[in-house]
């Protein structure tokens, strides 16, 4: 059976995984920050010792954009030095690194999906460190895949949707800004992305564009979690188009996915998506 270490597994996409995984023909070591960090290449030398991984799927980043701009030296310490050190202990220990990126390594001014041959300009400092981290990869394993993916959320952790839904359940009135488009991302589903990956083994590496298809603003997103959730509060939702944040968000980063499409099969449009995760946040409240 193939041998796979996950990497920031308690993170919101580190706990989908889990919840895929039984069942899967796969033998899945899940590790969380306290147990192997990234920043320290002793620590991931270490757990790479113990057992022959053909598969590290690296879900461990400093994800919060907004501190990134204040942090800037803890998010490439994390997003871009720790994920050397691991493309490093994944060369020494030959094994195949699937790494997650983002849709915020474009600056936002197309008109049209960002493909994955696109020209790449971070207009924040979480971007940049995501964008090194890719660069750093590239450089010292060939073996690697690279899914960028937008928006995403899950049953687990901290994601737009629970936030959505705790401010619906206290009746809280919310402005949301309707400025940026791009498409939301269930982690179930970018979960079953990377499983394919594990077990066809023949995908040819490089970067991969993952979300589901259409796209919406943050707006409408939240407008579409309510009339799921319960339709009654809808409108306690309400657009603005002046909504300040520390760091500058792309206006635009829907991704292209059709290089995805071609080896995996159509993705669902991102309302159906969203039902699912609604479903299992029932199980996971
Ligand atoms: N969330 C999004 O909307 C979004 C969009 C596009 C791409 N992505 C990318 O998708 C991936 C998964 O994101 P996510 O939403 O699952 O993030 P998340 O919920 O914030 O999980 C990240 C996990 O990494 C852990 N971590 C932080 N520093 C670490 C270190 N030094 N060593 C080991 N683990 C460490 C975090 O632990 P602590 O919480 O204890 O620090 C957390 O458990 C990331 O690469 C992210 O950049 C996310």
């Amino acid at each position: 059976m193939k041998k796979a270490i996950v990497l920031g597994a308690d993170g919101q996409l580190g706990k989908t995984l889990f919840l895929l995984s039984k069942n899967i023909d796969v033998d899945f070591l899940f590790c969380s920050k306290s147990e192997t960090d990234i920043t320290n290449k002793e620590s991931l030398r270490k757990v790479f010792h113990k057992t022959n991984f053909e598969y590290c799927i690296n879900c461990a980043a400093y994800t919060n954009v907004e501190k990134a701009e204040d942090e800037i030296e803890k998010a490439i310490l994390i997003n871009a030095n720790g994920v050397r050190n691991i493309a490093e202990v994944c060369k020494e220990n030959s094994t195949k690194l699937i790494h997650i990126s983002t849709d915020y390594v474009f600056d936002g001014t197309n008109d049209k999906p960002y493909k994955t041959t696109d020209l790449t300009n971070p207009i924040n400092q979480y971007g940049k460190s995501k964008l090194l981290g890719e660069k750093y990869l590239k450089e010292v394993l060939k073996e690697h895949y690279i899914i960028r993916t937008s928006w995403l959320y899950s049953p687990f952790g901290k994601n737009f949707v629970k936030t959505i839904i705790k401010h619906i359940q206290n009746d809280a009135n919310l402005k949301i800004t309707t400025k940026e488009i791009g498409t939301p991302t269930s982690c179930i589903e970018l979960s079953r992305f990377i499983i394919f990956l594990m077990i066809k083994d023949n995908i040819s590496y490089g970067i991969y564009h993952f979300s589901a298809r259409g796209s919406t603003t943050w707006y409408d997103f939240a407008i579409e979690i309510a009339e799921n959730y319960d339709p009654k509060k809808v409108s306690y939702i309400s657009a603005t188009d002046n909504f300040k944040t520390r760091a500058q968000r792309p206006e635009y980063s829907v991704l292209d996915i059709s290089k995805t499409e071609k080896i995996y099969g159509q993705l669902p449009k991102w309302q159906n998506s969203l039902k699912e995760v609604l479903e299992e946040l029932k199980k996971f409240p």
